[in-house]
């Protein structure tokens, strides 16, 4: 097949004389969209490895540097792919096809990866499935939970994302609510670098505020109409705390980071509660799940399971190994879609966000 790739004519191999859906049994899946490089081995619904290398290099800069993950990318993936099949036991003659993460991202991050499993795909000319990752962090889920009870209302926060979903199959998604301005995780990731913590900031802030008071200081708790949320005020309003405590009192940040983290983190959990709630009882779902790197957060896995006795539905959270960004989502969302016929043709291009 010949095709115009931004004004170029390339020759395409025809990727439709594959073997039909099923016949997938061994899956590699690859992931590589933001600054964490991973790769998994999926084989007939069980994850046989999990690889996921992370990077440390954006650590004092308090956010991720594009030009730096695709760096590091372009050094771990053959390591990380490699680690993943020695893990499963599989050499690469026995993967049957290749799942990797087609966007939303970074687009030099996103290239690494979806490069190497086209490559990949192509020399041993098997199929290839770009995916969606904000999909494959709700497919995450359905690792340990084959048979999730549908319509599920799921609360899906990441460090780009905050959205609610309405999942009514596993591959059937609609989004009913979303943030208007920043994420859940970027508002943790913002208030660790103004408390000086470092990136990622969400992991760092549940830890202290374990030792915290979270009464102890007020923040802002968005209530936009309907199921709109937004993240970018109580940052703001941490920065101007800050501020002013601290013109009485230098030390005020150190002596109070525990009790600050907690009353910052009830804040953010509070208003994505308040929301997902009205959400709930809006759709009554048969069940709720929650998904997303924020999903590791303690007091959010709390609440999401208090809701779920409240509304008195099963509750999906993933296993915190499949909550962040990981492969082993990649090969599962894969997996659904090769099961329903659907593979992706080798001009496919990375989209850093949805249309
Ligand atoms: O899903 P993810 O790994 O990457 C994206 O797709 O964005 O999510 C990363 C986000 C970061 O903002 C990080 O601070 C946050 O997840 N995160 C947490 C926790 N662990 C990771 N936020 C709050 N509490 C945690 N324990
Ligand atoms: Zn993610």
């Amino acid at each position: 097949m010949r095709c115009l790739l931004n004004g170029f004519e390339i020759k395409i191999r025809d990727c439709q004389g594959f073997p039909p859906p099923m016949l997938h049994s061994t899956i590699l899946g690859i992931e590589s969209s933001c600054d964490d490089t991973a790769a998994a081995v999926w084989y007939k619904g069980k994850i046989l490895a999990n690889i996921t290398a992370g990077q440390k290099v954006h650590e004092i800069y308090g956010g991720v540097v594009p030009e730096l993950a695709s760096r590091a990318h372009q050094s771990n993936i053959i390591p990380v792919i490699d680690t993943a099949l020695k893990t499963a036991n599989k050499s690469l003659n026995e993967i049957d096809a290749i799942a990797c993460t087609a966007g939303p991202g970074l687009m030099g991050s996103l290239l690494v990866g979806l490069n190497t499993a086209k490559g990949l795909a192509m020399s041993l000319n098997i199929p290839f499935v770009g995916v969606d990752h904000l999909k494959a962090h709700i497919t995450a889920l359905f690792i340990e939970n084959t048979e999730p009870r549908f319509p599920l209302l799921v609360l899906l926060v990441s460090g780009g994302h905050t959205q609610i979903v309405l999942v009514e199959s596993e591959t059937k998604m609609e989004i009913v609510g979303r943030t208007l301005d920043d994420a859940a995780g970027e508002a943790f990731d913002k208030a660790a670098k103004l408390l000086g913590l470092g990136y990622p900031g969400g992991p760092v802030i549940d830890k202290l505020a374990a030792k915290g008071e979270d009464n102890k200081f007020l923040f802002p708790v968005s209530k936009l109409p309907a199921l709109d949320m937004s993240f970018s005020g109580i940052k703001t309003a941490l920065l101007y705390f800050l501020r002013e405590q601290q013109k009485n009192n230098e030390h005020f940040r150190e002596a109070e980071i525990e009790n600050i983290c907690a009353s910052f983190q009830k804040a953010i959990v509070d208003s994505l509660m308040y929301k997902f709630n009205l959400a709930v009882k809006q759709y009554r779902p048969a069940g709720i799940g929650l998904a997303g790197g924020v999903s590791a957060n303690s007091r959010l896995r709390n609440a999401v399971q208090n809701a779920g006795s409240q509304h008195r539905l099963p509750v999906y959270i993933p296993s915190f190994e499949f909550c962040t960004d990981n492969a082993a989502m990649i090969a599962t969302a894969g997996a659904m879609m090769l099961k329903n016929g659907q593979h992706s043709d080798f001009a496919l291009l990375p989209f850093s966000r949805h249309k």
